[in-house]
């Protein structure tokens, strides 16, 4: 029997029950129910890692809005699909102010979640011409969008943006886009997992070559703001949240309100719709829709059918939260900065124990710290790493089920971690690294 920080036997039988045939290979749910069964049986507490979900309270000026809707009554009523008008007012103004980006009030839909305004996206995309069948992902990338492609029997394809970063993306993209397969392209913005973030110049690349070969962007913004480097905070003064919009009128923005606004609980996103593509008309369109127009498609022809809107209520939430910021009375960014705080200290433990961050700079400047972070150890695969890292009570998640070729990556995310638990971390990783001496080769 070996000695190890969570008692050797207990890790080992758990894993074992659970059926599991490594926990390197599990899924994200798979691991958080062993976890939960390990803390169980053994009373101690794990540096959770696994799970990318906001560890902070709702914001409060949502919570008032949502409540004072429903006391309104809006609960009885059918929300209009394009959401309501207030909102959608206040989305218009929030992307002018953080983003300097001009859309009008139409393109601007409140989405069940971010999950459900990709989910819509990705079913229209697929048909906006005949011989164009494919998605392409720059990853590594969030692993339920192509699950949501498997459900929807479509078909995608990616890469590791890892090696192709700068200049080097431009040739890249152009691959893909001189076959002639592919209809749009998605990619999150700062990034999950990596938490890498593109530069200006990668966007324009992006965007330049979007106008060129007439494909659409989806830009996920899920975790808006959230690049500390920079304060992204002040409505309508720069510096403005980055993004392709400012290099071709050809995109769909994905905006959670989960991570930001710590609003993850009532399913509410936005998608915004560059004013050229909601009015740009595809024949192939009417096979399935009613009108050849995408953004009417988009709400009548895909959203009807899907959810037939967002909840009433949270419309009201995200109205109050937006108008807020808008109005320069919520500091969003401040609301989540702590997450940047963690990262810091975080990642420093894990390199001063030999641990290494994969995924380390964009292109000349190192990565921010933020929700997420990626790390390897030297001679380890990330499932060998996983297996591992459990019996030291730290679970996270392989990045190769996120499309990274990095074989030896893991993704730790901060938001759980409480500041009390810096210490324990601390620990493990030092009995980490005095039981796996690193080789120098
Ligand atoms: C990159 C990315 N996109 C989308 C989502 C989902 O957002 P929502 O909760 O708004 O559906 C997440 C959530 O973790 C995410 O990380």
């Amino acid at each position: 029997m070996r000695e190890t920080p969570i008692h050797f036997e207990t890790v080992k039988d758990k894993i074992k029950l659970s059926g599991l045939k490594s926990v390197g290979r599990a899924s994200i749910r798979e691991i958080k129910k062993l976890v939960d069964n390990i803390e169980k049986a053994t009373g101690e507490r794990y540096i959770r890692m696994e799970m990318g979900i906001p560890g902070l309270p709702p914001s409060k000026i949502g919570v008032q809005g949502q409540i004072d809707a429903l006391k309104k009554g809006v609960a009885a009523k059918y929300p209009d699909i394009h959401g309501v008008q207030i909102l959608k007012d206040e989305i218009s103004r929030f992307v002018k102010l953080f983003m300097n980006i001009d859309v009008r009030d139409e393109g601007c839909l409140p989405t069940v979640g971010s999950m459900q305004g990709s989910f819509a996206a990705f079913l229209m995309l697929g048909r906006l011409f005949k011989e164009r069948d494919t998605t392409l992902f720059i990853d590594p990338g969030f692993p339920v969008h192509k699950m949501q492609h498997r459900v929807l029997g479509l078909k995608f394809d990616s890469f590791d943006v890892y090696n192709y970063r700068g200049e080097k993306l431009r040739e890249k993209l152009e691959s893909y886009f001189k076959t002639g397969k592919i209809h749009s392209v998605l990619y999150s913005n700062p990034n999950n997992p990596s938490w890498i973030c593109f530069t200006e110049d990668e966007l324009k690349v992006i965007g330049e070559l979007a106008t060129k070969y007439n494909v659409v962007i989806m830009e996920d913004l899920a975790y808006f703001g959230m690049d500390f480097r920079k304060d992204y905070s002040k409505p309508g003064v720069p510096p403005y949240q980055p993004t392709v919009a400012r290099y071709t009128d050809n995109y769909i923005l994905f905006i959670s309100s989960s991570k930001v606004f710590s609003y993850a609980g009532e399913r509410i996103g936005m998608m915004v719709i560059s004013n050229n593509l909601f009015k740009s008309r595809y024949e192939n369109l009417l096979e399935h829709y009613p009108s050849d127009e995408f953004g009417y498609a988009m709400v009548f022809g895909t959203l009807y059918p899907l959810s037939s809107g967002t909840s009433h209520s949270a419309q009201y939430a995200l109205t109050a939260m937006l108008k807020a910021a808008n109005d320069g009375e919520l500091n969003f960014v401040d609301e989540v900065i702590d997450y940047g705080r963690k990262a810091k200290i975080m990642k420093k433990l894990f390199i001063d124990n030999g641990f290494e961050i994969v995924y380390h700079t964009d292109i000349d400047e190192p990565i921010a710290d933020g929700f997420y972070f990626t790390f390897s150890y030297p001679g380890m695969h990330a499932e060998e790493l996983l297996d591992e890292l459990i019996y030291y009570g730290i679970s996270a998640i392989s990045l190769l089920i996120t499309g990274s070729e990095r074989s030896e990556g893991i993704r730790a995310c901060t938001s759980l971690i409480q500041n009390d638990q810096m210490v324990d971390l601390e620990s493990r990783l030092f009995r980490f690294k005095e039981d796996h001496p690193i080789t120098i080769t």
